[in-house]
């Protein structure tokens, strides 16, 4: 065989036409929004610039998605090296520093999300001393929502707020990656410790033993005691809401990375065979598994991006090179799905990169919508498939 006869196969041909639409969206975007943030949801397949709130003017650098902006650029500049694409991501530096210097809006265990994408990137990869700084900022004020004797992180609210004392969720494995850079940049091991508990609770507890997940749980705040389980934007407090698993997945994958728990590596395989075995038949999942085809309920693709991303990631760390490349192939089937029926490719009008996905269901909040991080996780699934020495920024 030739080097010509060397074609790319149809999956290479599609991820590219699929990065090139995408990275034409993110240029648009660029102009379009400067150094101010889209909302959390387009609406009619268009985001608005964010709403006014905590104080904050329109556009502002408020609630917990605003770090899928620049985490998306730094994904751009990652698949082209294209310097317009760095700088327009260091322009959000500040933004942060700023936001965590003043106490804008920190009542939150998202501070992982946010920090992580905006701050730690460009620390690990220029030593910069600005976003390093606001990053640890961050890592010690989520430090603050730890709770003992539980050893859990309250996720949302004001940390006496009685709805929320005590709770947390499954998104927040995604939140320790932070906890752990901030113990190796500072050589603190307060933080790991914070983090390798938290994420073992969640295994015990929003972990069941049927495979499934809580979206939430609490714990007495006092005692410590493990309470209940609680859905918030699930269908129920015992269905699965998919975006949860989908963190799950992820997330108790990067927790056992940081720490070489095979517990926890273990549970990651148990929300993903779950996941997996629970999809419809063009493999993007409903907003919970409980639904399938036929139930008229609407998909959410940025719990397929999600879950891409943590497949491929599963893959590289179990020991099996059966299950690993069942993971490496389920979440390629399930990025071309992506690909040919979510992403915005043949919509011009919008201005998100895929879309069909759900925020909150039961509150009515982004149904069918494009969300901020089902973009930046379906570009961080095709850079996954493209940059084959990619690195992680979790
Ligand atoms: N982390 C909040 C959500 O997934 O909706």
């Amino acid at each position: 065989m030739t080097a010509t006869d060397v074609r790319p196969s149809p999956d290479a041909e599609a991820v590219a036409a699929a990065v090139s639409a995408a990275l034409r969206t993110v240029d648009a975007n660029i102009d379009a929004f400067g150094d101010r943030y889209p909302a959390d949801t387009t609406t009619g397949g268009r985001y608005p610039f964010r709403p006014p709130s905590a104080g904050q003017p329109r556009g502002a650098n408020v609630g917990w998605t605003t770090s899928f902006w620049p985490g998306t650029i730094w994904l751009a500049y990652d698949l082209t090296g294209d310097e317009r694409y760095l700088r327009a991501a260091m322009s959000h530096v500040d933004s942060f520093a700023i936001r965590v210097a003043r106490g804008i809006d920190l009542d939150t265990h998202d501070l992982g999300f946010l920090y992580t994408l905006s701050c730690v990137t460009p620390a690990r990869r220029s030593g910069d001393r600005w976003a390093r700084d606001a990053a640890v900022a961050a890592a010690d004020h989520l430090m603050t929502r730890v709770l003992e004797p539980a050893g859990i992180i309250q996720a949302w609210g004001d940390l006496s707020d009685p709805r929320q004392r005590g709770r947390t969720i499954i998104d927040s494995l995604m939140n320790t990656p932070l906890l752990f850079w901030a113990g190796e940049t500072t050589g603190d091991g307060r933080y790991a410790a914070a983090a390798r508990r938290h994420a073992a609770q969640l295994r015990e507890h929003i972990l069941r033993p049927d495979g499934t997940t809580f979206h939430t749980f609490y714990w007495d705040p006092e005692t410590g005691v493990p309470l209940r389980g609680e859905t918030e934007q699930g269908h129920a407090d015992d269905s699965c809401w998919a975006r949860g698993q989908a963190w799950g997945i992820y997330g108790f994958t990067l927790n056992h990375r940081y720490t070489g728990d095979p517990a926890l590596l273990a549970a990651a395989q148990t929300c993903a065979d779950h996941f997996l075995a629970h999809l419809p038949a063009d493999h993007v999942a409903y907003w919970d598994l409980v639904f399938t085809d036929g139930s008229g309920e609407e998909r959410d693709s940025s719990a397929a991006a999600i879950a891409a991303c943590g497949l491929t990631e599963l893959a590289g760390a179990v020991a099996d090179p059966a299950r690993a490349d069942g993971y490496r192939e389920a979440a390629a089937r399930i990025l071309r799905s992506l690909v040919d029926g979510y992403s915005t490719a043949g919509h011009p009008a919008a201005n998100a990169l895929i879309l069909h996905g759900v925020y909150d269901k039961p509150k009515g909040i982004g149904v069918d919508e494009g969300t901020l991080w089902g973009d930046y996780f379906y570009l961080e699934a095709l850079t996954r498939a493209t940059v084959s020495d990619w690195t992680s920024p979790w």
